[in-house]
């Protein structure tokens, strides 16, 4: 598979940091939003607009949507940039910062004139950043939306059957096609529930992402949250969705490292024709509803991982490994990316 191009959605910022227990200022937040992008990484999940009393790490993702609409771009490659949002109250959050701060509308259309204002130099926006900005380079956004495998787990995690997080996505996911804003689905605990146990039913994770990509969503990220997910158990899945029509060019495959396993099953996925992995710098995080499951695949062991087969990630292993050095000591917590470590005592 030489030459093959491996897509890496670094979900750092958000899966890596919703579950830190200490605060984490916005400075930092934005700090390594920067630096990711500066690695070659070309998708990242920034923020989550869910409710602040839930996860109270999230409360200042319209800052961070702010901060991206408003900042040049830290690459020459656009970079995508997505959201978390469980509900249209998410969604309306973030629309009203993205409607004042996308400058890829026209100046006049993101900031009307009020009527009698004398005519002025720069009427874009009141921030000096925003004018330098031109509509080519806006950082192309998208939605992420999340429900989960198993009843349990959805009622924990958003307070709703997983019937009802369906109905919630409805009106999401018509408005994001009228904004032309690509939706990402994630379908949680695919390969093992902390409610449930470890054996979810792979045909219910294929009869959500069918429903899913029926509903709009233009990829569906398979999460093994617990990190109970096992090349076997991974093999089977992917066999399954297969069968019910399923595209590996439409999933990602994002796996949690609780149990070690996850460059494993990775591996599965490839074999599979997965290309589409999701993974944390540094291994920051887990889900506050999955008690004890620990962060994402590092990121820098999975780019490892890539480079090791003679694919490509088009991401740079030592930058990166930089980054997940400096944000495990702003958290001081353990860098977790075995590559990462090793890269950087070369
Ligand atoms: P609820 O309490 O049932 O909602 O929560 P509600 O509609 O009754 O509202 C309660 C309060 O929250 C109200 O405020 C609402 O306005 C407010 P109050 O009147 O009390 O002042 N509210 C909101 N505020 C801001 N943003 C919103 C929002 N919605 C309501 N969007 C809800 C239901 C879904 C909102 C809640 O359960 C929630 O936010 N859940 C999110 C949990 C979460 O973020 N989990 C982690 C992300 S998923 C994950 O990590 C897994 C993943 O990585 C893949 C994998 O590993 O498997 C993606
Ligand atoms: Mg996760």
């Amino acid at each position: 598979r030489s030459s093959e191009h491996i897509r890496i959605v670094e979900v750092g910022p958000r899966d890596g940091l919703q579950n830190e227990k200490q605060s984490i200022s916005l400075a930092t937040k934005m700090e390594l939003i920067e630096r990711l992008a500066r690695t070659g990484l070309e998708t990242i999940e920034a923020g989550s607009f869910v409710a602040p009393k839930w996860v109270p790490q999230m409360a200042n993702s319209s800052e961070i949507l702010q901060h991206i609409l408003q900042t040049p771009p830290a690459s020459k490659e656009p970079i995508t940039y997505q959201f978390l949002l469980p509900n249209i109250k998410g969604l309306d959050n973030f629309m009203t910062t993205y409607d004042s701060f996308n400058t890829s509308k026209s100046a006049e259309e993101a900031y009307p004139t009020p009527p009698g204002t004398p005519p002025a130099e720069n009427t874009s926006s009141q921030d000096p950043n925003a004018s330098e900005i031109s509509p080519q380079q806006t950082p192309k956004i998208e939605l992420s939306l999340f429900t989960a495998a198993t009843e349990s787990f959805t009622q924990k995690n958003t307070n709703c059957s997983i019937a009802e997080s369906l109905k919630r996505f409805e009106p999401i996911m018509s408005r994001a096609k009228s904004l032309a804003l690509p939706v990402r689905a994630y379908i949680s605990v695919a390969l093992g529930c902390p409610y449930e146990g470890p054996d979810t039913d792979p045909h219910r994770v294929a009869e959500l992402a069918v429903s899913l990509l029926e509903m709009g969503a233009d990829e569906i990220s398979v999460g093994d949250t617990t990190g109970m997910g096992t090349a076997p158990k991974t093999a089977a899945l992917l066999k399954v969705l297969k069968e019910a029509g399923v595209e590996t060019k439409d999933l990602a495959l994002h796996f949690h490292d609780t149990y070690g396993m996850a460059l494993v099953n990775t591996v599965v996925a490839l074999e599979h024709g997965v290309r589409t992995f999701d993974a944390s710098v540094s291994g920051l995080g887990g889900c506050p509803y999955s008690p004890g499951a620990t962060g994402n695949v590092a990121t820098e062991d999975l780019v490892h991982l890539v480079n090791s087969l003679g694919a490509s990630t088009g991401v740079n292993l030592e930058e990166l490994s930089k980054v997940g050095e400096w944000i495990s000591g702003e958290l001081g917590r353990k860098n977790d990316a075995n590559a990462g470590k090793a890269v950087l005592a070369r």
